[in-house]
Parts: structure tokens; sequence; C-alpha cells
């Protein structure tokens, strides 16, 4: 694997990451929106860094290939009496998968995630994403249930698994 770095995104990243949310929904139908991104303007998506980032149960990592964006993995805390808990989201560029992007981000957020006492994680994936739940399984997810019709694309409709990973 070529050298890729793994930080933290700041504010400064906001344009860079609207602009990777396009790439990326359009190369696979197994996030929550297409080609057309996330709806959300340069100065939402620096706000919405600033809280992840003052958030203990939040985070947002980005692997960097030089400077190319080549992946982002982040972990949502949850509120109340749900804040043992956070939610994952990952995804790398199409034309850097199965070169290990995913596992160095998943060991990232493990690791964020055990150093900021967040007790489960959990995550929601399509499920003939067999790639995805295979990272997953790798790092000890579980599959605890099955979600029928999660996505409607068009006129398709997906089941998702229900997986978490129990770090207590
Ligand atoms: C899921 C995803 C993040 C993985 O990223 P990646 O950088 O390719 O991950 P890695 O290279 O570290 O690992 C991929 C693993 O899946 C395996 N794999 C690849 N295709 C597979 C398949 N069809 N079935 C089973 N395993 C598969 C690889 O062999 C590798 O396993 P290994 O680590 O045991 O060798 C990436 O495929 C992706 O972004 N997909 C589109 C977005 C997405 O699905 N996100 C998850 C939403 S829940």
């Amino acid at each position: 694997m070529e050298e890729i770095v793994i930080r933290e995104a700041t504010e400064n990243d906001a344009e860079q990451l609207i602009e990777y949310t396009k790439i990326i929904g359009g190369e696979t139908d197994n996030l929550t929106y297409g080609a057309e991104g996330l709806p959300i303007t340069v100065e939402q998506e620096k706000g919405f860094l600033q809280k992840i980032s003052e958030d203990k149960h939040s985070v947002f990592y980005c692997a960097w290939k030089d400077s190319v964006l080549a992946g982002t993995a982040n972990l949502g805390g949850m509120p109340r009496r749900m804040s043992h808990r956070a939610e994952l989201g990952i995804s790398v560029l199409k034309s850097e998968w199965n070169n290990g992007i995913g596992t160095e981000l998943m060991k990232h957020i493990i690791d964020y995630a055990k150093e900021n006492g967040i007790e489960i994680i959990n995550l929601e994936v399509r499920s003939d994403n067999s790639a995805a739940i295979h990272l997953y399984e790798k790092f000890g997810f579980k599959k605890t249930g099955t979600i029928p019709a999660f996505f409607k694309i068009i006129d398709e409709y997906a089941d998702f698994d229900i997986m978490s990973l129990d770090l207590r």
C-alpha cells in the first residue's frame, strides 16, 4: 500500500469533503446518496465538522493519499440514554478499494472508541455489501438484525443488516 495518512478532518477539509461525497456517491449504491452528494453548503459542512470536533463521542477521519482524499470514516455520538453508543460510517474511493485503506480507517475508529468511552458501535449495511460486511466482521462486528427495504433506489428496494461491536 502506498503511504496513506489518516487524520481528523478540520474545517479546511470542508470543500474537498463535499466533492468527495459526489464522487463516492456516483461510484456505489451502498450509501444514502448518489452522485448528487449531500445537500450541504461549505459553511454547513464546516459547522458539522466543528461540532464533531467538540463532541468526545464523535470523530471524522480522512485518509489522504498525497493530496487526494481517498476515504473517510466517522463515528456519530448519540444523545441521552443512547450516549454509550456511536454510529459508524465509512467509505473509500473505488479506485482504492481492496488496498487496505478501509482496514486502517477501522483501526483508527475502534482505537478512538476505546479511548473515549464509547461502549457500543452500531452500523447499518446493505445485506448484499459483502466487502463491507467482511471488513466489519474482521473487526468483531456481529449482525443483530435485518431491516427490510431500508433503501429504495428508483424502484428497487434493498434490505440492510444491523451490526454492532460491543466494546464493554
Ligand atoms: C467497504 C469499503 C469501505 C472497504 O474499503 P477498502 O479500503 O476496500 O477495505 P480493505 O481493503 O481494508 O478491506 C477490504 C476487505 O474486503 C474483502 N473483500 C473485497 N470484496 C469482497 C467481497 N465481494 N466479498 C467479501 N469480501 C470482500 C477484501 O478481500 C478485504 O479483505 P481482507 O482485509 O481480509 O483482505 C469500500 O468497499 C467502500 O467504500 N465501499 C463503498 C461504500 C460502502 O459500502 N461503505 C460501507 C457502507 S455500510
